[in-house]
Order: C-alpha cells, then structure tokens, then sequence
C-alpha cells in the first residue's frame, strides 16, 4: 500500500491542487490531503470549511483507484505522516521561485524522518501561476476566479463575503 499526505492550508483549494492531487492519483494507493490547523495564521476559511470543501471538490475529479481522502493535523508534519504510516509526502512546484522553500523543507523533512520521501509535481503550465494567496486578493477585490478554483470554491466565498 503506497500512501501519500499531501500536506497544505488549502486556503482555499485552487485547480492548480486539485491537478497535483490527479497526477498523484497515479503514483499512490491513497493519497491524505492534510489541512495544517495553523493558528498563526488568519485564514480566509476555517479548518472545518476548507475539509468540507474539498471533501466535495474531491469528488467531482477522476481519482482513478485511488482512495483520496481529507483530513486536518496540528504539529510536525512528519510526525503526523508517521503516524498516518505514509510513504511519502507530495508537494507541488510551480515555479523555480517555489523550489528554494520546497527544498529547505523537504531536506528538513528529511532530517526529521529520513524514511520518508518528498515527490515535487509540477502542476500543468495553465496553473502555474494559480495560487490561494493570488486567489483570495483578486476575489476580495472583485475578481472573478473561475478557472482558477472549482464552481464550489467560488461559491462558498461569495457566501463568505455576504
Ligand atoms: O500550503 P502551504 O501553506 O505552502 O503548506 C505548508 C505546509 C503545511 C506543508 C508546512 O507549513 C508544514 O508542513 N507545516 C507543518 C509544521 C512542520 O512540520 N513544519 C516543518 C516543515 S520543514
């Protein structure tokens, strides 16, 4: 059983995730999409929101066999990897300028937990701009994100904006 955490905040999932989370569908058995509780951090939606979001989203994408879960962890990721007893952690890179941190964390990581692997995907190229940061300044300014995040993404932030 190959069981990947896809770690994140997830604030909120955008397109250029959910393609990570499809490429990864087909490397791994079980892919955990794993939503930092991060309190040090002012979200735009609350842990439960953002589960419960892409808990729907998921189920809108082609997982193939894979079994594609939706959980929420506090503390060391690799600590919660260890328990969840996965192989590897997935993360995407969309630019160079994302490999500096990727890097640092995944070498970290590695210190932290030498047994567990760190796979980079890169997203497709029509993505590769698409961020949560981007998508909440845009919409907060009057954007559309279509395209950028899933229908239901965008709907449940004009209901958080009401
Ligand atoms: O979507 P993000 O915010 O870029 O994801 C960052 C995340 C959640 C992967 C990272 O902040 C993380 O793993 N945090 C958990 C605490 C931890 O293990 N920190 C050490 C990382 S080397």
């Amino acid at each position: 059983m190959r069981r990947a955490i896809y770690p994140g905040s997830f604030d909120p999932v955008t397109n250029g995730h959910l393609d990570i989370i499809q490429r990864g569908c087909k490397l791994f058995d079980e892919i955990i999409v794993a939503v930092l509780i991060n309190p040090e951090k002012t979200a735009f939606f609350s842990i439960e929101e953002r589960c419960d979001i892409l808990s729907e989203v998921l189920k809108t994408i082609d997982r193939g066999d894979c079994h594609v879960l939706v959980e929420s962890f506090a503390g060391l990721m690799v600590q919660y990897a260890a328990e969840r007893e996965a192989n590897a952690i997935v993360r995407g890179i969309r630019a160079i300028s994302d490999y500096e941190y990727e890097l640092q964390m995944a070498l970290m990581n590695r210190r932290l937990r030498p047994s567990l692997e760190t796979v980079f995907m890169m997203p497709a190229e029509e993505y590769s701009y698409v961020s949560s940061r981007l998508v909440k300044e845009v919409f907060q300014l009057g954007a559309r994100v279509d395209g950028l995040v899933p229908p239901i993404v965008e709907q449940r932030m004009r209901e958080k904006i009401k």
